[in-house]
């Protein structure tokens, strides 16, 4: 992958007597970077970025987005395009290895993740420890790192063989834990994978087949996932990829690496947002379908109260997955003849809210989470899923984060510098004293 940039003139820092000249740098898209790695050397200082506003941490050549624009492209192919004519196992190809795979390279991989979908059989057991209302994002997170302790043989980040084996067992697993997950909190028996089934039938199956009855996929649900797995693939330094990519640093292996983004990825202003959509969505039902009220709510600060499935940092305009996902579930509700009022009740709330100044000021507009988890509903996914089903999609984005920093020049441990706010040095008081 070409993580080269171009080096533009210097721009000059002056601060008192002291002057630093800062490259700037310019990436393919031409956005704009000022180099800061001599700073601290050349003048004492570090910058102060709360939040990462304004840091690039690195450079990538995985995901381009323009957040002015609505752009999301995963190496170089708009996500609008992936989305019409791959499916997710291709993309997760491509997010990968860097490029899209010729046939033989799809059957390959293909191959590989279907002979890996079985957990080890003691595995299983730990599912019996888990209290029955576990969240199945923490379960999710507990397997994923005792994986590294079952397959040990896949553990050298240096080892590009290790780590392509590592790879294809959690993109195979993955689907796999989830579903015994969900398995677990209903009571109802763990259904193997079955490997002629591809990579979403297969998930459908473990989810909601059981032992005692015959099971149909139905294509619908598998092309609506496989769209939405795809919409969640990557999207670049957002805060479970740059987890993944600090844990990684410290050349934790990736089992443990991807279980640290799984729980970084649960907070309800990241990928838990879409269980808080619908949450939302269900209290404005329960309160009388009073979407203005919770406009309302959401503009008083004093509230503590936020839209869930708006705003975004990076997208300013409108979140180009969530345009996607939007058309997807008007056609999936209608084909099959689904009212679901609070559907309604999104797209009411999406209409009042774009057409109010506050959130036309501060350019809030639906993201991706906003109507996924509608989709989700119509399958018959429970709320406390989606958000694993977002892990599952964000899976090979982590992965591609993650080999991509262990194969760049000057890869080194992310330990970021802070300015101390504390007190300045005190006689300790003994206890008796205190
Ligand atoms: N509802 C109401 N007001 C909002 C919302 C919202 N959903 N989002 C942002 N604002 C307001 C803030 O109060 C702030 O107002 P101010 O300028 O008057 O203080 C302004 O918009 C900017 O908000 P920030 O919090 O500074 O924006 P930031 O970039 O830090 O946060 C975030 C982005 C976390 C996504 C935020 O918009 C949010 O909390 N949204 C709701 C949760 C959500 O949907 N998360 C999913 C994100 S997508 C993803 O992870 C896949």
């Amino acid at each position: 992958m070409n993580l080269h940039v171009k080096t533009l003139d210097p721009a000059t820092l002056s601060f008192g007597q002291k002057q630093v000249q800062l490259p700037v740098v310019e990436g393919t898209e031409n956005e704009l970077g000022l180099d800061i790695s001599r700073l601290r050397a050349a003048t004492g200082m570090v910058t102060l970025d709360e939040g990462y506003v304004n840091t690039g941490s690195t450079r990538s050549a995985i995901t381009f987005l323009d957040g002015e624009e609505g752009v999301l492209r995963y190496c170089g192919y708009p996500i609008e395009e992936l989305c019409a004519n791959c499916d997710f196992v291709e993309v997760s190809y491509l997010l990968i290895y860097g490029h899209l795979p010729t046939q033989q390279q799809l059957n390959e991989f293909q191959h590989s993740i279907r002979k890996h979908t079985l957990l080890h059989e003691d595995m299983r057991s730990f599912y019996s420890g888990f209290p029955r209302d576990a969240h199945p994002m923490a379960i999710l997170a507990s397997v994923v790192s005792a994986m590294s302790t079952f397959y040990q043989d896949s553990l050298d980040p240096t080892e590009p063989e290790q780590v392509d084996l590592c790879v294809r067992r959690l993109i195979a697993k993955l689907p796999t834990i989830a579903a015994y997950s969900h398995k677990k909190s209903v009571g109802q028996p763990f259904m193997y994978p079955l490997n002629e089934l591809d990579y979403v039938e297969n998930f459908l199956q473990m989810m909601f087949a059981v032992p005692s009855e015959g099971y149909e996929v139905d294509p619908d649900f598998v092309r609506a996932l496989n769209l939405l797995l795809i919409c969640h693939a990557d999207h670049e330094q957002n805060c479970s990829t740059s987890t993944v990519r600090m844990v990684g640093s410290s050349n934790a292996n990736l089992f443990a690496s991807i279980a640290a983004g799984i729980c970084a990825l649960w907070g309800p202003l990241h990928g838990g947002a879409n269980e808080a959509v619908v949450e939302m969505l269900n209290q404005i039902a329960a309160d009388g379908g009073n979407v203005k009220k919770y406009v309302a709510m959401a503009k008083d600060k004093s509230q503590g109260f936020r839209l869930m499935g708006f705003g975004h940092r990076v997208y300013k305009n409108f979140d180009p997955r969530a345009k996607i996902i939007k058309t997807a579930c008007d056609k999936l509700l209608a084909k099959r003849s689904i009212h679901d009022p609070l559907f309604d009740i999104a797209q009411e709330l999406e209409s009042v809210a774009l057409n109010d100044e506050y959130f036309v000021e501060r350019k809030l507009y639906p993201n991706v989470d906003f109507y996924s988890g509608v989709i989700y509903r119509a399958m018959g996914i429970p709320v406390q899923m989606f958000t694993v089903l977002f892990a599952m999609g964000r899976l090979p984005g982590w992965i591609a984060h993650w080999k991509e920093m262990h194969t760049s020049d000057g890869n080194r441990i992310c330990r970021p510098r802070q300015i101390y706010t504390g007190p300045t040095q005190r006689p300790f008081v003994p206890i008796n004293a205190r």
